[in-house]
């Protein structure tokens, strides 16, 4: 099979819709096809053609992502599909490797993505470095601790989405720099979450908000969705899906899980990728009645690593020598000095011997301040030769809060 590997045209949009559909197995609603395209980069989009038949692709987004320290430029990985009759032949690997070696020229020096299956990244470089929470949370065991803030200058207003958006973008604006994996959100992205096309309910009934807000203006928001039912006795059972929700500061963060768990003729709240230390779990009087489940969020490839490391902060001063294992970037793949504190850090080439050896996807995982990397030594990924280092190192790539993205991309 020979293959060309080049940006997709505008001609050829409708194709790279067809292969997406095939490889995901849906049919695209064409407001999602609309949003699709308004989210694309066309230039930033890479097909695979085995002559002129479009038979996989790939995009990138360009984000500013934060990290721990600040924001930095990523490039956001999405829409990987390969066409069903063309699977496991390799096009995927040829996408990858083109992709970040066309990351590493344009200077972006970190990647991140979904995966929609947690196997497949792994031996291109990706590592789990963000992990999320659902919940399942019955309304009648959703009391509060009574340390539980409030704020009696706080006050619930309901809003209509659509015209709440400029709320919205305010309250996120201000809690982007706040937690490892957040990115700015484009008009464009906006306009995704901010969909309400029936099919875009999921059963649900349109996109529902409230605003939590004081004198001084708006402190938060939560988006939902509800879907009335009743018990064969007449009780309501009604369910609330939970959107997003942010908060300024703790008592308006307090008060909108309280607004979503206390609505009328609600019996549960669901909610998926939530933040692995989300507050709300110091919040339930029984946390239990979470019903918690843990699945990956963002996964961040580290396309050069000289780059990447400094472009971070860390938690503690740190100096190690890392062997780096990297078989699809082998521009990462030798012995780099990683000299930091907390004014800044330092990566460069050097034949010293190592304190410790990873494989870059362990730096992946480790990069966004979530991931221990001793928990990954404990798991045979990152190997030690000197007492101590992965500790060291591993305590300062730490932060806190923990890394979440909040939205699939
Ligand atoms: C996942 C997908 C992109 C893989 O494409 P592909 O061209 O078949 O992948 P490749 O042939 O390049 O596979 C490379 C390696 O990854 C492995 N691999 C591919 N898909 C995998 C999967 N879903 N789970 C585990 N391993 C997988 C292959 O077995 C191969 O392993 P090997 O190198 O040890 O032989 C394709 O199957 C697809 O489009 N799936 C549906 C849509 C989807 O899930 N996209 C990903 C969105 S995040």
């Amino acid at each position: 099979m020979s293959l060309t590997l080049r940006p997709i045209t505008e001609n050829e949009w409708l194709d790279w819709i067809a292969v997406d559909e095939e490889a995901f197995g849906n049919t695209l609603p064409p407001h999602r096809v609309e949003l699709f395209r308004s989210n694309a980069e066309l230039d930033r989009s890479l097909g695979a053609f085995e002559d002129d038949l479009l038979v996989g692709a790939t995009a990138v987004c360009s984000f500013t992502m934060t990290v721990p320290g600040g924001p930095i430029p990523v490039g956001g990985i999405t829409a990987v599909s390969v066409l069903p009759s063309h699977r496991r032949r390799g096009i995927l690997s040829a996408l990858m490797g083109r992709q970040l070696a066309d990351l590493r020229e344009r200077g972006e020096a970190v990647a991140a993505l979904y995966a929609s299956e947690a196997a497949i990244y792994g031996r291109f470089g990706y590592g789990r470095a963000a992990d999320n929470l659902f919940f399942n949370i019955p309304t009648h065991g959703s009391a509060f601790g009574r340390h539980a803030p409030t704020d009696p200058a706080l006050r619930l207003r309901v809003v209509k989405p659509a015209e709440a958006r400029a709320v919205f973008e305010k309250v996120f604006e201000a809690v982007l720099d706040s937690r490892p994996g957040l990115y700015a959100r484009t008009p464009a992205r906006w306009d995704a979450v901010l969909s309400d096309h029936e099919t875009d309910q999921g059963g649900y009934g349109p996109l529902r908000a409230v605003v939590v807000e004081d004198d001084g203006g708006p402190r938060g928001y939560a988006l939902f969705r509800l879907k009335q039912s009743v018990t064969e006795h007449d009780v309501p059972d009604g369910e609330l899906r939970l959107k997003e929700l942010f908060g300024l500061d703790p008592a308006a963060y307090a008060l909108l899980w309280r607004h979503v768990l206390d609505r009328d003729l609600i019996a549960r709240v669901k909610v998926w990728q939530r933040p692995v230390d989300d507050p709300l779990i110091h919040l339930l009087a029984e946390p239990r009645h979470l019903n918690a489940g843990w699945l990956d969020d963002l996964w961040i490839r580290l396309v050069d690593v000289e780059r990447a490391l400094p472009a971070r902060r860390y938690s503690a001063p740190v100096d190690v020598v890392i062997e780096v294992e990297d078989a699809v970037c082998p521009w990462n793949a030798r012995r780099w000095r990683l000299s930091a504190d907390t004014s800044g850090a330092r990566c460069v080439p050097t034949d010293d011997p190592a304190d410790l050896a990873l494989p870059v996807t362990a730096l992946g995982a480790a990069y966004l301040g979530g991931r221990p990397l001793a928990a990954l030594q404990a798991a045979g990924v990152v190997h030690e030769f000197r007492a101590g280092a992965v500790r060291e190192l591993s305590v300062a790539m730490s932060w806190d809060p923990a890394p979440w993205a909040g939205l699939i991309f």
